[in-house]
Formats: structure tokens, sequence, C-alpha cells
């Protein structure tokens, strides 16, 4: 039996979930349809859980994509996604680290990624795919992001435990800058991302691991638990930022 440990136990409680974290096939086609035109390359779709952008990059594109994921049954459920939806012959997935992805220099056209830089942080992962992009490729990318000024306590003290560099929206933008890229689009994911397509999914997965005696689970539990409280009250004040930018 595989050690547990925290990144097993979120593998354990997120299993099954079609969406790991806040986003919509909307939001995912609103930014695909702000992308400029793409220059030749390959796609990439990294930190991509369970395939919920894969799906619609391999559908709306029609180029191939290459999904990758530190989670490999998460990978799984990704190709079984994909057989499912007629796309097997587009997608391909491999396990890896998206600060260690191991593509040729000057090779993507784009890299997409939702939700899922905060795990190696922003001008970490920018830093490592501008060499991998073509001049003029593209990477998109959600993070959460502070809305405001307005940082309330409870909320702080959560972020500052789970993502202690999260940032506001113009410091987002200032590191993608930083990181070798320009502006091309931005916009800010509505609410029903967060509860209609991602809490509703963790409240469900919640109450399936609950009685788990794991203390990573346990972990995890409290994690979401603090996670709905936070959003419940403070949602005004976070969110999801998506960012569309193109290396220089
Ligand atoms: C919040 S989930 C988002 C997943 C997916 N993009 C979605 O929107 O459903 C974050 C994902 O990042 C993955 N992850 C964690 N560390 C990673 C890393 N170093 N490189 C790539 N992916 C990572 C997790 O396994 C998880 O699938």
């Amino acid at each position: 039996m595989k050690a547990m440990t925290l990144e097993n136990a979120y593998a354990q409680v997120f299993a099954g979930m079609t969406r790991q974290g806040p986003g919509s096939v909307s939001s995912t086609r609103k930014a695909l349809s702000l992308l400029p035109s793409l220059v030749d390359g390959t796609v990439l779709d990294l930190g991509c859980g369970t395939g919920a952008s894969t799906l619609v990059l391999a559908a709306e594109l029609g180029r191939p994509v290459l999904a990758s994921d530190v989670n490999p049954a998460s990978l799984d459920a990704v190709n079984a996604r994909a057989a499912e939806a007629g796309l097997t012959g587009r997608v391909t997935t491999v396990t890896a680290s998206m600060d260690a992805v191991d593509q040729p220099a000057d090779s993507a056209a784009l890299i997409w990624s939702e939700g899922a830089v905060f795990t190696v942080g922003v001008e970490t992962a920018l830093k490592h795919w501008h060499p991998i992009l073509k001049t003029g490729g593209i990477a998109a990318f959600s993070d959460l992001c502070w809305f405001g000024a307005e940082r309330p306590t409870d909320a702080l003290a959560f972020y500052d435990d789970v993502y202690p560099a999260m940032k506001g929206v113009e410091a987002l933008l200032a590191a993608t800058f930083a990181s070798g890229y320009r502006l091309h689009a931005v916009f800010t994911q509505p609410d029903s991302d967060w509860w209609d397509e991602y809490l509703a999914q963790v409240v469900k997965a919640v109450e399936r691991n609950r009685a788990d005696p794991d203390p990573y689970v346990q972990r995890v539990i409290a994690i979401c638990d603090r996670e709905l409280d936070v959003m419940s009250r403070f949602g005004w004040a976070l969110g999801y930022a998506f960012v569309i930018a193109q290396k220089v």
C-alpha cells in the first residue's frame, strides 16, 4: 500500500472529481476566444488534473494536446475521458511537474494551465515555460488572486497557510511581465466557476471521506472545510484571474 502523504490524501479525497479547481467549460472557451492566432507548434496543458480543460482544448483547437500532471491517477482519468469523448488521438498524457517539463526549446505554440500554477509559483512556472514557447507563443493560465485592497482577516489567515504567495491582480500581471511576457488579455472568472463547478464537488468529496481516520485525509478535509467557510463569507475579496500572455 502507498504511504500516505498530503499529496496522496488530496488524490484520494479529490478522486473522481471531474474538475479539481474552480473553472468551467465556458471560462475555458472564453479564454480560447481571446487568443490571438496561434503560431505553429505544440499545445501543452500543465497541471491538467482530470482533464477538464484538456478536453475543451482538444475539441476546439483541432491540434494534439499534451496533458501533464504529477498525479498519474488523474492522467488515467484524462485518458478515459478523452476516449469517451472520441478524442483519444488528440490527447496524450505524461507525468511531470510543470516546472520540469521535458520539451524542446522553441517548440510550443500554447501552454495552458488552469488553477495549478500556485503549486510551483507563477514566476517559476512562467520562467520554465519561456524557452519552451516559440516567439509569439502564448501562456494562458488562471491563478487565485485578491481582487481589491481588502484582505479580510480570516481569509488572509487561510490563504497564508495554503497559498502564501497569493497576489493581487496587478502584482500577478507584474510577475508575468517580469518573467518575459506581455499581456494579451485578462478576465476574472465568475462565482459559478467556484460554487457550481468546483465547491459542489468538494462538498460531496469531503462527505465521502469524512470518516477516514488517516491524519493526512483529515488535514485535507479540514482545509476543504475552511475553504468552504472562507469562500462563503469572503468570496467577494478574491477569485481566479485568467491571464493570456504572449512571450516577448
Ligand atoms: C487545483 S488542481 C487543478 C487541476 C485542473 N487544471 C482543473 O482545473 O481541474 C491542481 C492540479 O495541479 C497538480 N499539481 C500539483 N503539483 C504539480 C506540479 N508541480 N506540476 C504540475 N501539476 C501539479 C495537482 O495534481 C492537481 O491536479
